[in-house]
């Protein structure tokens, strides 16, 4: 089963190419350089940017797909035919004088279904994956696949290359972490498509925290690549000891606007120049705070549901601190982490999207009525279409 997957959830305009797990084709492009100077994400420059991008990146995933994945191995072996591979090749190339909309037709003509984010996320730049992926099953006559962007991230670590690999079968239940500039979650991933929020934060998310942290110490967005970058140049990376709010509580909830009040006192007390000689000690110390209330509610949820197996999700997951601590914690109760594969499918993409898609699909969960497709920004897992 062949699908090409949509997301255009926040700022990153993404389409791909899927294969069951396999990703076969995929393309991403990152809005960051339009956001940057507002120091976060401009709903409707991201819309605009989306709607600029969006035939094009399609178009990349599309390209990809016909010309670097020529074999399958397994059952889709003979997917696509000789034939059908030579006819790609030729109008996939970039030299040859086919158009765009010949290229499209062609390749189009070996999805089966068409996957698209529809929440959570900004609603104006949602809606603009949605109405290309309406336009394209009308016009291609194919069957819409809605993904909940959350369950995309945990998918995302079950991702494979077009070889099938890694193989890693599925051993339900898992433990997720899902960390995003969005969200953050424990959830039960019972079995495919089958969640249950055990815990979530109560006001900003984990990189929403970084980023905001980022803004406060003058470092620019996002905050958590560049304050992870800066905490690796310390030694006392937890020198200022900031509060782990909630940390004690025995639910599953996470809460970082507290740390983020504490840090502008400090940086009030301090002053602009004292705070500037340390900023490395500032921000990993913020770091530090909102990976030990991360790591220490994981702890607690282990504990609470002998689940040892943990799936960790979205763009806080790339963090190597982070990735380091979470696989100390799985040890302990010898268990297993999985993260998804580093740097590429860490961050908003649409192969997570598919591949979310194809189990979606196995279920029949398709679209009924192409109509009544619209984006639910506040989407919450468990809640389907
Ligand atoms: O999943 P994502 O790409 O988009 C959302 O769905 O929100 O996550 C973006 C978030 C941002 O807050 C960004 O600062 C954070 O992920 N992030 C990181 C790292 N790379 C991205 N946080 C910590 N360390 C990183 N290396
Ligand atoms: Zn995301």
């Amino acid at each position: 089963m062949v699908i090409l997957a949509i997301e255009t959830s926040c700022d990153e305009t993404a389409a791909s190419v899927t294969s069951e797990r396999r990703v076969l084709g995929n393309a991403v492009y990152s809005q960051v350089l339009i956001h940057k100077k507002w120091g976060g994400v401009v709903p409707s420059l991201a819309k605009r940017a989306h709607e600029e991008r969006i035939d094009f990146v399609i178009e990349e995933a599309l390209r990809k797909f016909a010309l670097t994945n020529k074999i399958l191995a397994g059952p889709a072996a003979t997917f696509p035919p000789a034939s059908a591979r030579k006819k790609l090749r030729a109008v996939g190339s970039p030299s040859s004088r086919v158009t765009h909309q010949n290229f499209i037709n062609a390749t189009t003509s070996y999805i089966d279904h068409i996957a698209v984010t529809y929440g959570p996320g900004l609603a104006i730049a949602l809606e603009v994956g949605i109405n290309k992926a309406k336009e394209l099953a009308i016009r291609y006559n194919k069957k819409v696949i809605p993904v909940n962007h959350m369950e995309g991230h945990i998918y995302s670590c079950f991702t494979q290359n077009s070889r099938g690999n890694p193989k890693r079968p599925f051993r339900f239940p898992y433990l997720t972490l899902l960390v995003s500039g969005g969200h953050t979650e424990l959830v039960l991933f019972k079995d495919h498509i089958t969640y249950q929020i055990l815990g979530e934060t109560v006001d900003d998310a984990a990189g929403e925290a970084l980023d905001k942290a980022a803004k406060m110490l003058g470092l620019g967005y996002p905050g958590g690549p560049v304050i992870e970058r800066l905490s690796q140049e310390v030694k006392n990376k937890d020198f200022y000891l900031l509060p782990r709010p909630m940390i004690q509580s025995k639910d599953l909830n996470f809460s970082f606007s507290g740390l983020k009040t504490s840090l502008f006192y400090l940086l009030k007390k301090k002053g602009k120049e004292k705070a500037r000689r340390h900023i490395r000690e500032l921000a990993s110390s913020f770091q530090e705070a909102v990976f030990d209330s991360i790591v220490k509610k994981t702890e607690t949820a282990i504990r609470q549901t002998g689940i040892n197996r943990i799936v960790v999700g979205g763009g806080v997951s790339a963090n190597y601190n982070l990735r380091t601590r979470l696989r100390a914690l799985t040890e302990k109760y010898r268990g297993s982490v999985i993260f998804p594969p580093y740097p590429y499918l860490c961050g908003d993409n649409a192969a997570m999207v598919g591949v979310a898609a194809y189990y979606r699909a196995k279920k029949g969960q398709f679209l009924k009525n192409l109509g009544r497709l619209d984006r639910v920004p506040r989407l919450r897992l468990g809640e389907s279409k």
